[in-house]
């Protein structure tokens, strides 16, 4: 992919972009349009270019990073100013058939992201719809320079992949808002420690499973029998916390459903 343009340079579309530059990808071949203005200044700061106009640059790729509420508008935009325009979409819940229902000699496709790929560590789900080969090719060569990537077969599958990788990253904050607040006790309230020491402890974990994969080995490592960590895992499953954790995911996948069909 050569020129690209983010439409929407909001959260998502800003992690793209940092992680795109960090991986080598040239400033002056990514393009954005936004009307937020403090998005505008962030995006200005990236050194990204704002795009002007649809006839003066050849575009490869157009990506929608709107909310659902202004995405058929901006695809209904780029269509009516941009001859064969290749469009994917980070939009949660609308189908790319409300999209090819517009105009189905689009090439689309969908790609659900992260907001870890700023940092090169994104997991983002793709569902082709109509990219001919080639092109699906160069957009996964694409997504790859800022994580790894999940094609899937049914484009159902991403409601699963939104509640569980997309929503993923604020589960986990949100448990480690338990150690935050021990932490503090430990630590002095001294926060850039407990912020080290909550770094080590995940970049610790993700270092583990590269090197083995099977976690109830994982655990066996650190457990011993009738030793703390034993005692605080009896006391989770007492208490049924995998359940609960599943649970919440089954909630933003059915979530992720009801936002399709409110569409
Ligand atoms: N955030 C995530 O982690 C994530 C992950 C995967 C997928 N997504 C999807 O990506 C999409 C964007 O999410 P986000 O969190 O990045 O949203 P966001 O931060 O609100 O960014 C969207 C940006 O697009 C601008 N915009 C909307 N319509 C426009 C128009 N017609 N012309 C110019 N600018 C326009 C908005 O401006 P205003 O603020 O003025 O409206 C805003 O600056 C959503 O559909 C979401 O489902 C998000």
């Amino acid at each position: 992919m050569k020129n690209i343009v983010l439409y929407g340079g909001g959260n998502i579309a800003q992690a793209i972009i940092e992680g795109l530059i960090k991986s080598g990808y040239k400033t002056n071949k990514i393009f954005y349009i936004d009307r937020n203005i403090k998005n505008q200044k962030k995006l200005k700061r990236l050194r990204v270019k704002k795009f002007e106009n649809y006839s003066s640059e050849k575009i490869d790729l157009f990506i929608l990073a709107v909310k659902p509420k202004d995405a058929l508008n901006a695809y209904k935009e780029i269509i009516t100013n941009y001859k064969s325009p290749k469009i994917i979409s980070f939009v949660a819940g609308i189908k790319s058939k409300k999209y090819l229902k517009i105009n189905k000699d689009i090439q689309f496709m969908r790609a659900m992201p992260n907001t870890s790929s700023k940092f090169n560590l994104g997991i983002t789900a793709i569902f082709n719809a109509t990219f001919k080969e080639g092109n699906l090719k160069k957009v996964k060569k694409l997504f790859k320079n800022v994580g790894i990537v999940l094609e899937l077969d049914k484009e159902n599958k991403i409601d699963v992949f939104t509640g569980m990788i997309g929503s993923g990253p604020a589960y986990f904050f949100y448990l480690l808002k338990s150690y935050q607040k021990k932490l503090m006790y430990l630590c002095h309230s001294d926060q850039k420690m407990v912020n080290d020491v909550m770094v080590n402890l995940i970049k610790g974990v993700g270092s583990s499973i590269e090197h083995n994969q099977d976690l109830d080995e994982l655990i066996a490592t650190v457990a011993s029998k009738r030793g703390t960590t034993e005692a605080g895992l009896n006391s989770f499953k007492s208490l049924k916390l995998n359940k609960s954790f599943e649970d919440g995911i089954n909630a933003a996948i059915q979530r992720s459903k009801e936002i399709s069909n409110e569409f």
